[in-house]
């Protein structure tokens, strides 16, 4: 009877707690088995109160152990629905945009409060794309500028594109002036991976064709972009050769202490090459069906890891695709 009320008070706070208590009564040398055997031993006469003392005892002691189980799985459902309510929110790591995307946003951002919108082209090219619609026949020695990686060549050649470029051509050919659109993404050239340049890199490229668009438009476009980009910045235009553009410049920033802010202290200082730019050659726009003596435009194209590499300091362009999170993990900050 002392036992009876005893199992009927038992609580176990864990399974271990149950089984101790399993064992205590109803293993091999557990409690009831020795009633059970002191039940021989017992008196005829007391043989009946005896038994239903141990049958209720051993009754009692079962119901208990299926109660206590059943009310750990209840609490088992519980917490898989709901987890432990008292346990402390866990930290969610955020993540950040890969530089390349920062900097490509800040590009466009600048460029569209001007009016450019964006397009984009297939990485796949054909020679007319990339090449022939650009000015650069068959044989021009100025194909060698960028070296290219074919992936046919027969029948026609078809192969990764070396600039966005490609995608100014089929915009011209789907869309009439006015034009103002800048084309940013992934270009392919076949060079030597070193920090300072790559095999795979970005692009943007800006085209704007309207009546009577000079080079003074261009240049102040330009200049527009670095102040924007880059904060009061000087800029210089040095004359050089593009296929699709003449006159062509290369365009070169000021890039030291005397530039007034001082945040972009960093290793070189001089003028650095950024883009290359001119007005729309003729030829092009007449490969397009856009006459060129009603239409002139200009042309500019820059690379992402190039300026990303100016405002960030970043000293070698291969850290951009190792995906080290100690490198992409500095640009949390940054949208
Ligand atoms: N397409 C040139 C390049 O990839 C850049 C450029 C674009 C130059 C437009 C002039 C005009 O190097």
């Amino acid at each position: 009877k002392e036992h009876v009320e005893k199992v009927k008070q038992f609580t176990a706070k864990t399974e271990d707690e149950l089984e101790q208590f399993r064992i205590e009564y109803l293993g091999k040398k557990g409690i009831l088995n020795a009633f059970f055997a002191e039940f021989k031993t017992i008196p005829n006469e007391n043989k009946k109160d005896f038994g239903q003392a141990i049958n209720e005892l051993k009754q009692t002691t079962n119901q208990k152990i299926e109660d206590l189980k059943a009310s750990f799985k209840a609490q088992l459902d519980e917490k898989g629905i709901y987890g432990d309510l008292s346990r402390p929110a866990e930290v969610i790591e955020i993540g950040s945009r890969h530089p390349i995307s920062v900097v490509k946003n800040q590009i466009i951002e600048v460029f569209s409060n001007i009016g450019f919108n964006v397009s984009e082209g297939p990485e796949i090219e054909d020679d007319w794309h990339n090449f022939s619609a650009l000015n650069l026949p068959e044989y021009h020695p100025a194909r060698d500028m960028q070296d290219t990686f074919f992936i046919q060549t027969n029948p026609e050649d078809i192969l990764l594109r070396t600039h966005t470029s490609s995608v100014q051509v089929r915009y011209m050919e789907n869309n009439k002036p006015p034009i103002r659109t800048i084309s940013p993404g992934r270009v392919f050239r076949n060079e030597d991976i070193s920090a300072r340049s790559h095999c795979i890199f970005h692009q943007v490229e800006g085209l704007y064709i309207d009546k009577n668009v000079s080079f003074k438009d261009l240049k102040q476009t330009l200049s527009y972009f670095t102040t924007q980009l880059f904060g009061k910045s000087k800029i210089r235009l040095r004359p050089s050769y593009f296929p699709f553009t003449e006159p062509s410049a290369e365009v070169d920033i000021y890039w030291g202490l005397e530039t007034e802010t001082d945040y972009r202290i960093t290793k070189g200082t001089g003028w650095l090459e950024i883009m290359g730019c001119g007005m729309v050659d003729p030829n092009v726009l007449k490969n397009v069906d856009i006459d060129p003596n009603e239409y002139s435009g200009f042309a500019f194209g820059m690379g992402i890891e190039r300026i990303a590499m100016l405002l960030y300091q970043v000293e070698d362009i291969r850290m951009f695709y190792e995906n080290d999170i100690r490198f992409l993990k500095q640009f949390k900050s940054v949208l």
